[in-house]
């Protein structure tokens, strides 16, 4: 492993990029975690940032310097307050894509400028970027964009050599779960191949690898990690989660 590793984890006070800033700290890299909420993990930098304040990811930027990699991390999931699209709370939909979408260009737009040669980028798309999921709207409109803008970005800054990369999760326990964890009941878990959710760490670990210096030849990559579901054919059966004979 390289020494003087540098990176920076949008939302990460917590959850996927919480993990995902400990997963580099044990890895030897400096890390600084941008949040709108107060506290970093220990050991990385924390700055209090909103996402679409684009002033203020400018000057976080220019302050750390030159950096390797980029997580963008920071997310919010409004789901309960979609539904059916004439029932849509308009709010929530330019929030949702705000803080999903713009906030994520600003944050590659902040941030690119330090990128060092070979360092990489890693947004969070999720599995509602690339399949259904029902009365989430704002949520899977936001998730596809940053897909489709993943592909783009992967293209456009190959000629410096940063390669952009997108992991999808599928349902991880973290805080965005909170309010919509009864939908995950036993009988529900069993429709997902590994019969429950990812665990935070899980996510973390692949977005680290791709962080890494490993990797160098894997750009627009849209990575699921969710244990199979999105493979998964609808409607087919799969085997039962089981002791091996
Ligand atoms: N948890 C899941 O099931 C799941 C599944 C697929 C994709 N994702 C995606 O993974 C990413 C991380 O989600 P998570 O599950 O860790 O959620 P989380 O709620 O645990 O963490 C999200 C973090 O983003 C921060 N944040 C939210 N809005 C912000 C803003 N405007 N500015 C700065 N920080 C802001 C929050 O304070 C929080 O620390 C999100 O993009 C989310 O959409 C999560």
């Amino acid at each position: 492993m390289p020494e003087n590793l540098t990176a920076v984890v949008t939302g990460g006070a917590m959850g996927i990029g919480g993990a995902t800033a400990e997963c580099l700290l044990e890895q030897g890299w400096t890390v600084h975690t941008l949040d709108r909420a107060g506290k970093g993990v220990p050991g990385a930098v924390h700055h209090v940032v909103d996402v679409t304040d684009a002033d203020r990811q400018v000057e976080v930027a220019t302050e750390i310097g030159k950096i390797n990699a980029l997580v963008t991390a920071a997310g919010v999931n409004l789901r309960p307050a979609d539904g059916p699209a004439q029932r849509l709370d308009l709010d929530a939909w330019h929030r949702t894509l705000d803080i999903n979408l713009t906030g994520t260009m600003l944050s590659v737009r902040a941030f690119y400028p330090h990128i060092a040669d070979a360092g990489a980028i890693v947004t969070l798309g999720s599995v509602a970027g690339i399949g259904a999921m029902t009365w989430a709207d704002g949520y899977t409109a936001s998730k596809g964009a940053v897909v489709a803008l993943t592909r783009s970005w992967a293209v456009d800054y190959a000629r410096y050599g940063i390669r952009v990369n997108c992991v999808c999760p599928g349902s991880t326990e973290t805080g965005m779960m909170d309010g919509v964890r009864e939908a995950f009941s036993e009988e529900s878990r069993v429709e997902l191949p590994q019969q429950r959710l990812a665990t935070r760490r899980e996510v973390a670990s692949v977005i680290a690898v791709l962080c890494g210096t490993e990797t160098t030849y894997l750009s627009g990559a849209v990575i699921p990690v969710d244990g199979g579901a999105t493979a998964n054919v609808a409607g087919m059966p799969f085997p039962r989660r089981r002791v091996r004979e």
